[in-house]
């Protein structure tokens, strides 16, 4: 009997098609063998900005008229229904359609037999603005990692260049001069490498953490004494009340990411802020606690409007001398970890970082939408 048998796979959760449509990411037009629009799901609704009414129901030359960039009808031009048997659609192409705005369609002719009249065609529209804009975002990141990366280049080539034709004109003293410029303009250029794909990473959510067991305040101590060992002025780490009565929780973390998190802030506490920096480190939420790091300063704050705006990728106020991905990678990492960073005001008059990090690190699902 019939029902008996076993039903296909997908049929035990079998979705109305019409709401399956609806969760596709792109904008569907469902065409019959009359040339009359059957259906139309709400993404092409929004790409078109047209409502159901002005759709479904009208013939599609009227309806959605489609032009290629010389101005030429596509529906005239490609003929869905009248061409070659053999032809299944077409691949993506970008076309003006009502309102001219600009669209990539895909089309996919539906046949059922060979060499039968077309009974359906099915478009795919996506909003060609987005890509574009995402095209030329692409084109500025480009061209601003090639200014980052030629900048420290030059004094590289150049000053070998000057040593290596004119060495026994330089004294002693203009010697080393240059060589520590070649030296500390290599090492910019090679943490700029070490950022950049790190940035790469985090944009294709392909960051990967080596996770292990980290104790922050081990991490900071260690780092305080190298900052102060470079001279770089005064810091100091503080343990907040929570912490000085029941410890600092040790973190499941990915230790590099984090000190570089830590290093970031304090590089920039030191450079763009000035005077004392201060590390608080405390037990953060209710228990099981998770870690709390405030990094203060002394400096000029960071104003209310560009709160946001420091964590943006070469975003660096009026500084020209820096690159701006410090504050963007201390973001991509922290919410690895299932954490957050914020800007605010400090008590000691500058700016005021704070680094939220849970106890329990919850498993890393990108949320890039
Ligand atoms: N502690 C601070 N006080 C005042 N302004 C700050 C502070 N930290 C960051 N900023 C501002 O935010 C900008 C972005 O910081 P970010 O660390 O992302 O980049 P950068 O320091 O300019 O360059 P990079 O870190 O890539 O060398 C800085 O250029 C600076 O204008
Ligand atoms: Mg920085």
């Amino acid at each position: 009997m019939a029902s008996q048998r076993p039903l296909p796979p997908h049929a035990a959760t079998a979705m109305p098609v019409g709401q399956m449509a609806e969760l596709l990411p792109d904008g569907l037009v469902v065409v019959g063998g009359d040339q009359v629009i059957r259906f139309v799901n709400g993404e092409a609704l929004r790409i078109l900005a047209r409502t159901r009414e002005d759709l479904v129901g009208r013939p599609v030359r009227e309806a959605l008229p489609l032009a290629d960039k010389t101005g030429r009808d596509w529906w005239e031009h490609t003929e869905p229904w009248d061409g070659l048997a053999t032809r299944t659609g077409h691949r993506e192409k970008l076309l003006v359609g009502p309102g001219r705005r600009d669209l990539l369609v895909t089309a996919r002719y539906v046949r059922s037999a060979r060499n039968r009249g077309v009974e359906r065609v099915l478009l795919g529209l996506r909003d060609a603005a987005a890509r574009q804009r995402a095209e030329r975002d692409n084109a500025t990141v480009l061209a601003t990692v090639a200014h980052e990366l030629r900048a420290p280049l030059t004094s590289v080539t150049g000053f070998t260049n000057s040593l290596l034709r004119r060495w026994d004109r330089f004294t002693d003293d203009q010697k080393r001069l240059m060589i520590e410029t070649i030296q500390s303009d290599a090492t910019r250029l090679s943490r700029l490498i070490g950022e950049l794909l790190d940035i790469s990473r985090l944009d294709a959510d392909r960051l990967t953490l080596r996770l292990g067991p980290v104790d922050l305040e081990d991490l900071l101590r260690r780092h305080v004494v190298r900052h102060e060992l470079s001279r770089r002025g005064q810091i100091t780490l503080r343990l907040g009340d929570r912490a000085r009565a029941a410890g600092v929780p040790e973190l499941w973390a990915d230790a590099d990411r984090l000190e570089q998190v830590l290093f970031n802030l304090i590089e920039n506490a030191s450079l763009h802020g000035g005077g004392d920096i201060t590390v608080t480190l405390d037990r953060d939420g209710p228990e099981p606690a998770g870690v709390l790091v405030h990094v203060d300063d002394t400096g000029d704050g960071v104003r209310p409007e560009d709160r946001e705006r420091v964590f943006d990728r070469f975003w660096h106020g009026t500084d020209t001398t820096t690159t701006g991905l410090g504050l963007y990678v201390v973001r991509g990492f922290v919410e690895a970890h299932g954490g957050t960073v914020t800007v605010g005001d400090s008590d000691a008059g500058g700016a005021r970082f704070t680094v939220r990090l849970p106890a329990n690190m919850p498993a890393y699902v990108p949320d890039r939408t």
